[in-house]
């Protein structure tokens, strides 16, 4: 089961943790896998965690809000990985300057902060999709996930209305694209994550922590089991979908 031996996956965004879980994750089930990183440094260290483990992965540099630039990389990707993309992870989320995040209350927001969260969350996913839909559809099969996370699925008083915005615009992009390419033989999921072990920069999450029934925040390897479900061969039957890994938060 969840044999990836042939299948070329991006995994955004995946220099270090969640990420980078899910890097491995697929690399360990046979995928080879391009790193994105906006930092070269640390999508290289991702791929020698991947290929110091048997793997095979190549570091692919490039920020996912720049269409031209992720058209490049992904077709450098391919050439370098000898093959087409035909699963895409959109887990880049959280700007490089987390100052750019715009937390706090949305009446305190100066204007000039509003885009950068939406920006990557929703315009960094379709550049991404967009790229990538010609070769899934040439192949007649496609996996696509999506990460979000509980900000995205339910409202929260701890400042953080910009990044929700983000993440519920592209949960119904997702929902939208399953739609149009079901019939192609691609799928479309949404992995809301909840609180992970490295969360907790530029907002006090501890509220949040206290309320996992579970007793502990994600780590990567959760985050890498459930994309490799959803990527799978087996999981075609399951698209349009979010699902919620958080250790049992109510997010409804
Ligand atoms: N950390 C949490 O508690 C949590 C909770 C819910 C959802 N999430 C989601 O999980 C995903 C990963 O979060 P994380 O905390 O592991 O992030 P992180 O900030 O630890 O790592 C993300 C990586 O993305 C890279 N990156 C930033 N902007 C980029 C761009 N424009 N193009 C390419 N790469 C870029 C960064 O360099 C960084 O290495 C995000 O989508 C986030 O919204 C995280």
């Amino acid at each position: 089961m969840f044999d990836f031996t042939g299948h070329i996956a991006l995994v955004t965004g995946a220099g270090r943790n969640a990420g980078a879980g899910m890097a491995r994750a697929l690399a360990g089930q046979g995928a080879a896998v391009a790193v994105n990183d906006l930092d070269l440094g640390r999508a290289e260290d991702t791929c020698a965690q991947i290929e110091q483990a048997g793997g095979r992965a190549v570091p692919a540099p490039f920020d996912v809000t720049d269409l031209d630039a992720v058209r490049a990389g992904v077709a450098k990707a391919g050439t370098d990985l000898g093959g087409t993309v035909d699963v895409l992870v959109n887990n880049a989320g959280i700007p490089a300057d987390i100052g750019d995040m715009g937390y706090g209350p949305f009446r305190d927001l100066d204007p000039a902060k509003w885009r950068t969260p939406v920006e990557i969350n929703l315009f960094g996913a379709m550049n991404c999709v967009h790229t990538v839909l010609p070769g899934m559809r040439e192949a007649g099969w496609g996996r696509i996930v999506q990460i979000s996370s509980g900000a995205g699925r339910v409202g929260l008083g701890m400042g953080v209305a910009l990044y929700g915005s983000g993440k519920s615009g592209v949960e119904g992009f997702i929902r939208h694209i399953s739609q149009e390419e079901a019939p192609a033989g691609i799928t479309a999921n949404v992995l809301a994550l909840g609180l992970m072990s490295n969360a907790g920069r530029g907002t006090d999450t501890s509220g949040v922590a206290a309320g996992i029934p579970t007793g502990r925040r994600g780590n990567p390897e959760d985050a890498g089991a459930a994309v490799v479900y959803l990527a799978s061969p087996e999981a075609s039957w399951l698209t349009g979908q979010t699902i919620d890994l958080n250790g049992g938060s109510q997010t409804r």
